[in-house]
């Protein structure tokens, strides 16, 4: 039977769910703020609306009469979208607003790991009183981590002794005006991002991802939304052990026990340090790039995990193809602090699906060593009737599929070539061999090998 499944989200995230279901016997419909021209292209209907506003998506989808609705970002899901939905009789894979506050509020989330036990929980206390937070940054013994409450992009957080000095920490605290935020140890080590697939009490995990929040090449520069990320062939990354993964992966176990009727995706990101994974943070949706690595592998028919978890079924078991991936963003120039919106985007599509057709072709006299795949997925841009357009977020990324980082990063980097990146900014140095043995050795010298 043909499911009927509505899409909220239009950012590269969302073109990589929207992907993961095509070909599936689903009539899919979809509604974001900007219209992706990735999206609109496989979905069967496309309206551009507020995503926070409830009223406006259930509308939108009792008028294409879905089924299942899929939630790409935390905004919609802050806003009670799939509360709204489910009231409607849709079913939302997506958490109820109280459950994304797993997310949505950080002073919840570590409350939360605290009532519950949750193992990885850094040293935290939270604050309305900002004078009472700066006076805490005196006292504390060592460095720590602000971070507003509430929904920043990723961009809220400030690390002293890393972007801010203490003096620097309390400034910002006084010159912003956040209601509540929370200071807590900072940790140590090698972030990494593993995300399960939650409903009915079943989870089920994906290979682990690496992001790179800073703007800059060298992990250097402002706090982003996220420019890039990759994963390996294996469940752990190339800095992992396989029980570093399921240490994460039993973190992310007793979240799910602590929330009753948890269902969506729930992203755990870790800082490997010397004593093993810490909580960094959760999402409760797929991350934006880690869903570009994570989708693309993904052997099972992601179809299948909605209607399990719709149904009240035990989740199927999930396959992922053994191969390393490589994301990398392109991004408005001036991103994020200053970004270039309503600058036109010339994406040549037909290159980067040549090539891959090229690369994927291993029947040639002379294999090419980076034998592989190339995708391109749209983000935040704005598909009007006379072109392709920034808005102030991040525009379209390229992912390489290979048997190796190493030759996932250079398919990417050719994507990226033959997409065009006139005016858009990335950086290059993302799956490098150099950046990753970097990784490695860094996990190496705290673990003191
Ligand atoms: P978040 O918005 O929580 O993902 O934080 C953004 C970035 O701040 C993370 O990717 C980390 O690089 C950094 N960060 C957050 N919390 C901590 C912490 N406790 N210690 C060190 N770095 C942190
Ligand atoms: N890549 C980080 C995030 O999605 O929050």
């Amino acid at each position: 039977m043909t499911e009927t499944v509505l899409l909220i989200g239009g950012g590269g995230r969302e073109h990589a769910i929207a992907r993961a279901l095509d070909g599936s016997d689903v009539a899919l419909y979809a509604c974001a703020g900007n219209r992706n021209p990735g999206i609109a292209r496989i979905a069967e209907g496309f309206e551009t609306l507020e995503t926070t506003d409830p009223d406006a998506v259930v509308e939108y989808a009792e008028s294409v009469t879905a089924d299942i609705a899929v939630v790409g970002p935390e905004a919609p899901l802050e806003a009670g979208v799939a509360d709204a939905l489910e009231e409607a009789g849709i079913y939302a894979f997506g958490p109820k607003e109280a459950d994304a506050r797993i997310e949505t509020d950080k002073a919840f989330q570590r409350r939360f790991m605290a009532d519950n036990d949750v193992p990885g929980n850094p040293d935290f206390e939270t604050f309305d009183d900002m004078e009472a937070a700066c006076a805490f940054i005196d006292e504390y013994d060592g460095d720590l981590a602000i971070k507003p409450a509430g929904l920043t992009g990723g961009k809220g957080v400030k690390v002293i002794g890393d972007q801010v000095t203490a003096e620097g920490g309390k400034a910002y605290i006084r010159d912003s005006d956040y209601d509540r935020i929370v200071l807590e140890e900072r940790l140590i080590g090698e972030e990494f991002t593993v995300q399960a697939f939650v409903a009915n009490g079943d989870l089920r995990t994906a290979p682990a991802v690496q992001d790179h929040k800073r703007a800059y090449e060298g992990d250097e520069g402002p706090n982003t939304g996220g420019m890039g990320s990759y994963s390996d062939a294996t469940r752990e990354l190339p800095f992992m052990t396989a029980e570093d993964y399921e240490a994460a992966v039993e973190i992310i176990d007793a979240v799910v026990d602590g929330l009753e009727d948890y269902r969506g995706i729930l992203y755990g990101q870790f800082m490997l340090t010397s004593e093993g994974p810490k909580v960094i943070e959760f999402n409760a949706r797929f991350g934006d790039p880690e869903a570009m690595n994570t989708l693309p592998v993904l052997e099972t028919d992601f179809l299948e995990v909605l209607t399990a978890a719709r149904d009240g079924e035990s989740l199927p078991d999930l396959e992922f193809a053994d191969q390393a991936t490589v994301c990398k963003y392109a991004v408005p120039e001036g991103y994020p602090t200053d970004p270039e919106a309503g600058a036109k985007v010339k994406v040549d599509e037909e290159s980067v699906a040549r090539a891959a057709r090229a690369t994927d072709d291993s029947s040639g006299d002379e294999p090419r060593e980076s034998a592989g795949d190339a995708l391109l997925y749209y983000a935040s841009v704005d598909e009007r009737d006379d072109g392709i357009y920034t808005t102030t977020s991040r525009s379209f990324a390229v992912v390489g599929l290979a048997d190796s980082i190493t030759e996932a990063e250079a398919i990417a980097e050719d994507a990226l070539a033959l997409a065009g990146d006139e005016g858009l900014h990335m950086r290059h140095d993302i799956g490098k061999p150099d950046l990753v043995q970097q990784r490695i050795d860094h996990v190496n010298e705290l673990r003191g090998e």
